[in-house]
């Protein structure tokens, strides 16, 4: 089935191509027990990425229009989601370093280093990427995409614009933004400071679960291949230990001093 079903004429499977899903998971050492795991795993958190990616821009676009109470909620759903993710690598945990090596050696140069929404969800949060130590092969396809993302505003960006649309930012720099931002963290009664105050909230608790999923990851990595050099060409496990201070809102962590 190529084309999507017709409202009224659907069902379950051809309403959410079940049957193209199930196509999607091919193994490329046949016989090994955990590689179905593997695929799978990682084709989920593609298309929770892709969520959360739609649920960013929401709360981007909630916010160019001044409105951060919509912002809000779209911010909370992509929480709940990146929550799932860190728990989600659990699941990859109950594999055993020998069941992955019996696959392993084939999937080289693919990396998790290499998801394009991986880095959009960065991009378009923080404007960050990879850390030095490690070289990302992309195909050209891939690399326009990340190019026009990296062009478009950041939720930072977006974040100060409706700061400013509300008259609630004094100057500019960031002395006059952490300025800002500690008056709403000491004084938010009114409804409109209210909604700022949660939306810094929501921001940190983007930022920090994503950290915290940094970490967990790289102590499955230790799990699974010590400190052997990852699939995709860095370092493995010393890699990833020197992404673990990345934070997308620095701002919102320095204002905590000031309080
Ligand atoms: C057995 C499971 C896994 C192992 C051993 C592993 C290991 C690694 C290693 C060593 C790196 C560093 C780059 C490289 O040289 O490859 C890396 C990067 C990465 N992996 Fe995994 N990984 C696993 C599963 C996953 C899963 C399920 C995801 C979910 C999409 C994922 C996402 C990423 C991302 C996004 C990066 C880039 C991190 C950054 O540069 O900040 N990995 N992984």
């Amino acid at each position: 089935m190529n084309e999507p079903p017709v409202g009224g004429e659907t069902d379950y499977s051809s309403y959410l191509r079940i049957d193209r899903l199930l196509e999607l998971q091919n193994e490329l050492s046949p016989g090994a027990e955990d590689e179905l795991l593997f695929i799978i795993v990682h084709q989920v958190y593609e298309l929770w990425f892709k969520l959360i990616l739609h649920e960013l821009e929401g709360a981007r676009a909630a916010l160019f229009a001044a409105k951060p109470w919509g912002a809000n909620r779209r911010l909370a759903r992509a929480v709940a989601v990146e929550e799932l993710l860190v728990e989600q690598l659990k699941v990859l945990e109950t594999m055993s370093p020998e069941s992955f090596y019996e696959f392993r050696d084939p999937l080289a140069p693919a990396s998790g280093f290499q998801s394009v929404q991986f880095r959009e969800i960065e991009a378009l949060s923080g404007g960050l990427g990879a850390s030095p130590g490690a070289v990302e092969r992309r195909s050209e396809a891939d690399r326009a995409r990340l190019g026009a993302r990296a062009a478009e505003p950041t939720l930072w960006q977006a974040c100060l614009a409706a700061l400013s649309a509300h008259g609630l930012i004094e100057g500019e720099g960031d002395e006059a933004v952490l300025r800002a931002v500690a008056a709403l963290y000491e004084s938010h009664e009114e409804p409109v400071q209210a909604s700022f105050h949660e939306l810094f909230e929501r921001l940190l608790d983007h930022d920090e679960v994503v950290a915290r999923w940094r970490y967990h990851h790289m102590l499955m990595a230790a799990r699974e291949i010590g400190r052997r050099p990852g699939t995709g060409g860095s370092l493995g496990v010393g890699y990833l230990s020197r992404t673990l201070d990345k934070r997308f809102f620095p701002l919102l962590w320095e204002v905590r001093s000031l309080l």
